[in-house]
């Protein structure tokens, strides 16, 4: 007999993979999401051996390094849970300053936005949960992403329309556009064996990687193609990899885009780069 903190305390001292402090927390949530039970109710007794197996397989998932996101089957962004599978990016932190930025700069109503690399539709649904009457579209070249982005839309009640499109080959037929977004793949072939496995092992590689010869290519494309995409004074905002502000801001000003900006995280990184057609 333990309580739940003695349980969460014996478990993480097996999850190696992970720090301490996240160790415990991911039992937790695992406990919880089992067992109904919060942290806050550790008084309650437990018997290890009339845990239900679901429990017992989550965790010896979780040793193998799965994201508890994939386990659970869902992970928050913006305040709220979005469905994730294999076939979709996990949302991060950093993508929801990306959107806040987009709310935060852009507060007139009616606007039209196109999401580039949609993944769960994390942005483009917060965008139009967010933002009054948007007309929001978000594309991918992932059949399965955008299942997922779709039933995420249905689940929270948003009106976005998804289709599917390969950004290096199509325009998407989504034009006159206030303000295009994308989080696109940027890390290149040659990083992967300096990522985390929990990442390498497990999230699509379709949505994180880009081939060595040419990383800025995504970054390219779409902003060119933003130029028909957008109106006169439309925006573009671009999540990036912290090394490459001043590559991508170069890209903007190259197709003359104005005002163009790099903007950090809340860790001091580069993590955005934005611009706006001229009038
Ligand atoms: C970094 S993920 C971003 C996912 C989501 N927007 C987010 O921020 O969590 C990049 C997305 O781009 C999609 N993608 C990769 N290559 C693409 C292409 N050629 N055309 C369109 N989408 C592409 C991937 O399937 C993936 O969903």
């Amino acid at each position: 007999m333990s309580t739940f903190l003695e349980l969460v305390n014996r478990w993480s001292s097996q999850l190696n993979l992970y720090p301490k402090p996240e160790a415990d927390t991911l039992i937790s949530w695992l406990l919880e999401h089992h067992l109904g039970m919060r942290r806050v109710d550790m008084m309650h007794f437990l018997e290890e051996k009339d845990l239900p197996d679901a429990l017992k397989q989550d965790f010896e998932r979780l040793k193998t390094g799965e994201p508890i996101q994939y386990i659970l089957g869902h992970g928050p962004f913006y305040g709220r849970e979005f469905i994730v599978t294999p076939a979709t990016l996990i949302p991060r932190n950093e993508t929801e300053e990306l959107v806040h930025l987009i709310i935060k700069e852009n507060q007139t109503s009616g606007l039209r936005i196109l999401d580039i690399g949609t993944g769960t539709g994390c942005i483009p649904i917060t965008l139009a949960l967010e933002m009054k009457g948007t007309d929001v579209f978000g594309v991918d070249i992932s059949v399965e992403a955008l299942e997922i982005a779709s039933l995420n839309a249905k689940k929270l009640k948003a009106i976005v329309s998804f289709s599917t499109c390969d950004i290096l080959i199509d325009l998407p037929q989504i034009q006159g556009l206030d303000i295009l977004v994308s989080n696109p793949p940027y890390i290149p072939l040659h990083e992967k064996n300096n990522m985390h496995k929990n990442v390498l092992d497990f999230e699509p590689h379709l949505a994180l990687f880009v081939g060595d010869e040419d990383p800025l290519i995504f970054y390219k494309v779409i902003a060119e193609k933003g130029k028909r995409l957008l109106k006169k004074s439309g925006k573009i905002y671009f999540e990036i990899n912290e090394r490459l502000g001043g590559e991508v801001s170069k890209i903007l000003f190259a197709l003359d885009y104005k005002n163009v900006r790099i903007i950090q995280d809340l860790n001091g990184k580069d993590r955005i780069v934005t611009g706006k057609l001229s009038n």
